[in-house]
C-alpha cells in the first residue's frame, strides 16, 4: 500500500481487520518496525481521538512522531497552480509538502470540508496536493469527504461484536445544531459495501448523501421501519448534501433513544452531543460500543502504519 486515503486502498478489509485484532493482543510486537523513522501529523482541524490514537499507534510501532496544528500554528497555504501569491497565502503547497517529506517518512493529514463549496470539497485539495507533491506515503486522518481510519476502527468493532454471520447494520441520521461534514458517513458506507451484512441507511427525505457513495445501498426514510431487527445501529449527523452544508432539519424525533434501539448495539464515532444526537440512557448503557470504537482507533491506525512501513 502506497497511501491510505480511503478504505478501498486496503488490499483486503477482512484481512486487515484480522491483522488489527492480532495486533491488539500484543500491541508492541512490531516495535522495531518503525525504529529510526518519523511520522508527521498535520492538523488543519482539531481532534481528540485521531491525534492521540495515531500518536499511540506510532509509539507502539517504534515511530517517532512530530505534530503540527497547522490550522492554528501555520499560515495559509496556496493550492492553485500558477497563482500570483500577492494576497494572504504565504506558502505554496508544492514547497510545504516537499519540505515535510524531508523531515518525515510518512505524513498524516486532517483537513475537513469547508461545507461552502461542494466542488472544492470533493476535489480533496489538501490531501491530493500532498499526495502529488510529497514523496512519502500520505494517510487520511479525516478529509473533506472521507474518514477511513474511523471506518476501519468501526469494521474492527463490528467484527469483534457480531453474533450473526450476516448482521443487520443500520446507519441512522440524527439531528445536530451545527453543520457537520459527510466524511464519517461516506466512509462508513464505503466500508459496509465491503461487508457481508444486511445494510440499511435511514435519514429524513432530502438528506441523501452523495448518490455516488450510496449507489446500490438500501435507503429507508421511515426510521422505525429501518431499525426493525437491527443488530447494530450507527448514528451520525451530516449536513444537507443537496443544499450543500445547510442545516435544514433538526427534528428531535430522529434522536436515538433506548426504546428505538431495542436490543441492538449502538455505535457513534464521537464526539457526540448527548440528548441531541442520542439520549443518555443509550450512551450510559452496555449496548454502547463507543468506547470500543475509540479504542480500536489505535489499532486501525497501527495496522495501516504497519502496512505502509513494510512497503517503504
Ligand atoms: N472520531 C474522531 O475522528 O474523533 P476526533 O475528531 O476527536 O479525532
Amino acid at each position: 500500500m502506497k497511501h491510505y486515503l480511503q478504505i478501498n486502498d486496503l488490499d483486503s478489509l477482512q484481512q486487515t481487520v484480522q491483522e488489527a485484532i492480532e495486533l491488539k493482543k500484543e500491541p508492541t510486537q512490531f516495535k522495531k518496525l518503525g525504529a529510526g523513522k518519523t511520522i508527521c501529523l498535520l492538523f488543519f482541524n482539531n481532534s481528540l481521538r485521531t491525534r492521540l490514537s495515531t500518536q499511540k499507534a506510532a509509539i507502539n510501532l517504534g515511530l517517532d512522531t512530530i505534530v503540527m496544528n497547522f490550522g492554528s500554528e501555520g499560515w495559509q497555504l496556496e493550492f492553485e497552480e500558477g497563482a500570483v501569491m500577492d494576497q494572504g497565502k504565504a506558502e505554496h503547497v508544492k514547497e510545504a509538502a516537499q519540505v515535510v517529506s524531508q523531515y518525515a517518512d510518512i505524513v498524516a493529514i486532517r483537513a475537513f470540508a469547508g461545507l461552502t463549496d461542494k466542488e472544492a470539497d470533493e476535489a480533496e485539495l489538501v490531501l491530493n496536493a500532498f499526495k502529488k507533491y510529497a514523496n512519502i506515503p500520505v494517510v487520511n486522518m479525516e478529509s473533506s469527504v472521507g474518514h477511513p481510519l474511523q471506518a476501519l476502527a468501526d469494521a474492527i468493532t463490528l467484527e469483534e461484536n457480531k453474533t450473526a454471520q450476516k448482521p443487520k447494520v443500520v446507519l441512522s441520521w440524527a439531528p445536530h445544531p451545527r453543520a457537520l461534514p459527510h466524511a464519517v458517513a461516506n466512509s462508513f458506507v464505503a466500508m459496509m459495501k465491503l461487508q457481508d451484512a444486511d445494510f440499511v441507511i435511514t435519514h429524513p427525505e432530502g438528506y441523501e448523501l452523495n448518490p455516488e457513495v450510496t449507489k446500490g445501498c438500501k435507503i429507508v426514510h421511515d426510521q422505525e421501519e429501518a431499525l426493525k431487527n437491527a443488530n447494530f445501529v450507527y448514528v451520525k449527523n451530516w449536513s444537507n448534501y443537496q443544499d450543500y452544508g445547510q442545516v435544514k432539519n433538526t427534528d428531535s424525533n430522529w434522536m436515538m433513544t433506548k426504546e428505538k434501539l431495542g436490543k441492538a448495539k449502538f455505535m457513534h464515532c464521537l464526539p457526540v452531543r448527548r440528548n441531541v444526537v442520542v439520549e443518555d440512557a443509550v450512551m450510559d448503557s452496555d449496548q454502547s460500543l463507543c468506547m470500543e470504537q475509540a479504542n480500536n482507533r489505535t489499532f486501525a491506525a497501527q495496522v495501516v502504519l504497519k502496512q505502509l512501513l513494510k512497503d517503504l
